[in-house]
């Protein structure tokens, strides 16, 4: 039995939670956060009996296979370093870290402690994607040169820590983006990435006189909250390949809510926004292709996709499917859209 020490017992570890509850090979022995009450409320829910107020003291007190790391950005380095250089194997929620000179520390520490270290990219886990990918992979859509990363929101500053700079590191791009400038790359193979050029813009904030709804929220945000974080950006993110990405992301925006992901080869195309589609020329004709797939999974299951990876990959040695070394790469990517935006150049990585 794997046994798991939550860290942080906010919204995101519920949905762990859930998962780590439905596996047969791991237990959630442990649980810290520094905000008492809500620690009080999580162990009582999930019967968790190891309760702590700090990752310090839970490190200390209960013996460990593996930490999840699911807190505010601004502590994922530390939290992450300290279980990785207490023994632990760790999987550590997106983004990676705050910055790339922090995911860099994280990657040193892991491999000297020779434990490992995978990132929460759970857009990775989508049967879409496992799809998609199995088609790339063998060639059907020949060369991928283009794709789009859109993840836009028109009312979705969570507020709370969320829009709060210093806790955050920043808003839709590194929140949003992240996930769907993650899977862009790795749909296409995780080339390496060259240059940046990007916008952000501040011009609508989180605008509480809205009357829809925010969906995702912590539990702490209120009314007052500072939100000094952008509401749009755009970027053009160019691979050593010749691969090009365009990044839409937003937390405010007065037009349509998308996610999606699309890939353009030479041979063949993809969608994933909701259900895959799959787009390829055949006898002179555009031919909608879209393979039949049972059951998609969507939502929290892919949280279950993703825990039971990072138990196989911990309990059997399993290759991991987001491994540090890509999250690195990520936060190079975001901190170059936030340079760019600032400098109004482009930054050559
Ligand atoms: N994969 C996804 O789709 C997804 C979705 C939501 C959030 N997240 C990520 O999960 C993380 C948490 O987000 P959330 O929505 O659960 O936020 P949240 O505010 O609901 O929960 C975070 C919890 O961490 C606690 N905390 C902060 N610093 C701590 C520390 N040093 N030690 C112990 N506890 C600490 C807070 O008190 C809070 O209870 C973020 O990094 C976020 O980006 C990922």
């Amino acid at each position: 039995m794997i046994k798991i020490g939550l860290v942080g017992a906010g919204n995101i570890a519920q949905v762990h939670m859930n998962s780590y509850s439905k596996n047969k090979e791991a237990e959630v022995v442990a649980v810290c956060d520094i905000n008492p009450e809500r620690l009080k409320k999580f162990a009582e829910k999930y019967n968790i009996k190891n309760t702590f107020n700090s990752i310090d003291e839970m490190l200390a007190s209960v013996k460990l296979d593996a930490a999840d790391v699911c807190v505010w950005n601004c502590s994922h380095a530390e939290c992450t370093i300290k279980a990785l250089n207490s023994g632990l194997h760790v999987l550590c929620e997106k983004p990676m870290a705050y910055s790339a000179r922090e995911a860099e520390e994280m990657l040193e520490v892991s491999k000297n402690a020779n434990k490992l270290l995978m990132v929460g990219f759970v857009m990775r886990f989508e049967d879409g994607s496992r799809v998609a990918k199995d088609f790339i992979d063998k060639g059907y859509f020949g060369d991928i040169y283009y794709t789009k990363a859109t993840y836009l929101r028109p009312h979705g500053n969570p507020g709370g820590w969320f829009s709060n700079k210093k806790l955050s590191g920043g808003g839709p791009v590194i929140d949003l983006g992240v996930h769907v400038i993650d899977h862009t790359r790795f749909l296409m193979g995780n080339p390496k990435p060259v240059s940046v050029y990007a916008s952000t813009f501040n011009k609508l904030g989180n605008r509480h006189n809205l009357k829809t709804s925010v969906g995702w929220k912590p539990e702490d945000a209120t009314d007052d909250d500072i939100s000094d974080v952008e509401d749009l950006a755009v970027a053009l993110i160019k691979y050593d390949n010749g691969a090009t990405t365009l990044l839409e992301t937003s937390y405010s925006l007065n037009g349509e809510g998308i996610t999606a992901k699309e890939i353009f080869g030479s041979k063949g195309g993809a969608s994933l926004a909701g259900d895959p589609k799959f787009y390829m020329e055949m006898n002179d004709y555009m031919v909608d292709v879209t393979p039949s797939i049972a059951n998609l999974k969507d939502g929290c299951d892919l949280f279950d996709s993703e825990i039971n990876h990072f138990i196989d990959c911990v309990a059997n040695g399993t290759k991991c499917m987001a491994p540090a070394e890509d999250g690195v790469t990520i936060m190079k990517i975001l901190d170059a859209i936030y340079e760019s935006a600032t400098t109004g150049h482009e930054v050559i990585l």
